[in-house]
């Protein structure tokens, strides 16, 4: 089972501290949310995993945490300045605001059950280009429409890792293939934002760009897509829910040769199957596009060079073979908030009790738990028990996410526990105080088992790391 829509996952993240709307106090700001105590862990959890896969667990990929915001030259190489545009449309007659190319799925302000567009109301003015960088200015005494001081927050933060190539390969003395992985907040001026956290104007990326030759290109490109379906399944997203599109040469990036997207199932409730999926990952073959526009020294047909203002040649040589050359670049880029998203999603199960009674259980893997353990008292009233159940919680922290909670019944308790994905609870009680022991029941089986306090922490540890 997961979640049958996009808006019982709202509703449980309010609930339960996973995402708020943002600035809500003064009314709330379109599309922008706030990680709440549990929703700041999971997405911690999804950046570890990724970095840990990336960095670590492999031998050929190194970190980097480059500025949100860069010399303006480096948006104008980039194509940015030019390029990065949405087409806009208005519409006279509601005065919304859409883009042109998602019409199907946005409706009409003056009439919200039909697509915009759709309404032989609505009269829509022709398309304009809209630039999707965030505009700021540099410096306390400059003013809005100093040329010189404007700067713009990354739209994306794949190029502070291309201008970072030379500083890179001189500092860890890689040769190719090598990546370098990034993540961080990047800002997009989306005209129809929406969707929770879907499409939002402030996000957060995780971008890779993997170095290579030309040749070694297609190859290394089909692994990485191969790969990237393994992490999002080993964070417990079912492949039933993802799918692959192979974007059409219309709709690739001025920058790919072939950009292959992941698709997570994020409106399962649309009758349209085809409508059901939008883009959770995109995996591209950037060609050696990045390099050779930020280098001073490629030149066009011509003989000219197209940069001026670069300092440095982000070309590569090879010593074995005595060749200098752009290396091609293979990039997975995924939004942090996206990946929250379908994890939520394809953990969301409901299940129901012999009472009757519909509980939610958020099936997460122990790994993207928020919390591991719970540690619940059964006699609050009873001081031993507590002081007993406050050192088990305490001696299990170092080494996993553990809370002691005692404010309600047991059965309170659970419910709480399971509707934010903690894959333990364990309960102490008055037998605990003579048999050392305590009682782990588990989320998923609301099995229980009798465990000896001295072994806890290892019969836990085996548990989360599977
Ligand atoms: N460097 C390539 C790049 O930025 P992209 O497809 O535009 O490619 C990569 O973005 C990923 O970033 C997307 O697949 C998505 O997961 C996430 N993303 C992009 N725009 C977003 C937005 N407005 N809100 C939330 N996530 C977004």
């Amino acid at each position: 089972m997961s979640a049958p829509n996009i808006e019982t996952i709202v509703s449980l993240s309010k609930r339960r501290g996973f995402v708020f709307p943002a600035s809500e106090i003064y009314g709330g700001l379109g599309s922008s949310w706030d990680y709440g105590p549990l929703g700041v862990e999971l997405a911690n959890n999804i950046k570890k995993s990724w970095w840990n896969w990336l960095v670590y667990e492999r031998d050929d990929i190194e970190g980097l945490d480059s500025s949100i915001i860069q010399n303006r030259l480096v948006w104008k190489y980039s194509g940015h300045e030019q390029t990065f545009h949405d087409p806009l449309v208005d519409c006279r007659t509601c005065k919304e605001r859409f883009r042109l190319d998602k019409l199907q799925d946005v409706q009409c302000g003056k009439h919200p059950s039909v697509h915009a567009g759709d309404d032989k109301e609505c009269s829509l003015t022709e398309a304009r280009e809209f630039n999707l960088m965030f505009r700021t200015t540099l410096g306390a005494i400059s003013s809005d429409d100093d040329p010189s001081a404007l700067a713009y927050l990354r739209p994306e933060t794949a190029q502070g890792i291309f201008i970072n190539f030379a500083n890179v390969l001189n500092t860890s003395r890689r040769k190719l293939p090598f990546g370098v992985a990034q993540i961080g907040k990047a800002f997009r001026n989306e005209v129809t934002p929406g969707n929770f956290i879907f499409r939002t104007r402030e996000f957060e990326q995780m971008e890779m760009e993997y170095f290579c030759r030309a040749e070694d290109a297609p190859k290394l490109h089909q692994e990485w897509i191969d790969g990237f379906q393994d992490w999002i399944g080993s964070l417990g997203v079912s492949t039933a829910n993802l799918k692959l599109y192979e974007q059409g040469p219309d709709e690739l990036a001025h920058y790919a040769q072939r950009t292959v997207d992941i698709l997570y199932r994020y409106f399962p409730e649309r009758e349209d199957e085809d409508k059901q999926w939008d883009e959770l990952m995109g995996i591209a073959n950037r060609t050696d596009y990045d390099l050779r526009v930020h280098s001073k020294k490629p030149e066009d047909a011509e003989g000219k060079r197209i940069n001026p203002d670069s300092t440095d040649d982000l070309s590569y040589f090879d010593t074995a073979t005595n060749e200098r050359f752009y290396p091609y670049v293979i990039e997975p880029a995924i939004g942090v908030n996206r990946t929250l998203l379908a994890v939520m999603m394809d953990a969301y199960t409901e299940r129901t009790n012999e009472k009757g009674e519909t509980r939610v259980i958020l099936k997460l893997t122990p790994g993207m738990a928020p919390i591991k353990v719970a540690v619940l008292p059964l006699a609050k009233n009873k001081p031993e028990i507590v002081e007993l159940a406050r050192k088990i919680k305490k001696n299990l922290q170092p080494s996993m996410r553990t809370v002691y909670d005692d404010t309600g019944g047991i059965g309170k308790l659970y419910a709480r526990q399971d509707e934010i994905g903690t894959p333990f609870c364990v309960t102490v009680d008055h037998e605990s105080l003579e048999d050392n022991a305590v009682t782990v029941r588990d989320r998923d089986t609301w099995e229980q088992e009798r465990v000896g306090i001295s072994q806890l922490s290892e019969y836990l540890s085996n548990k989360i790391t599977k």
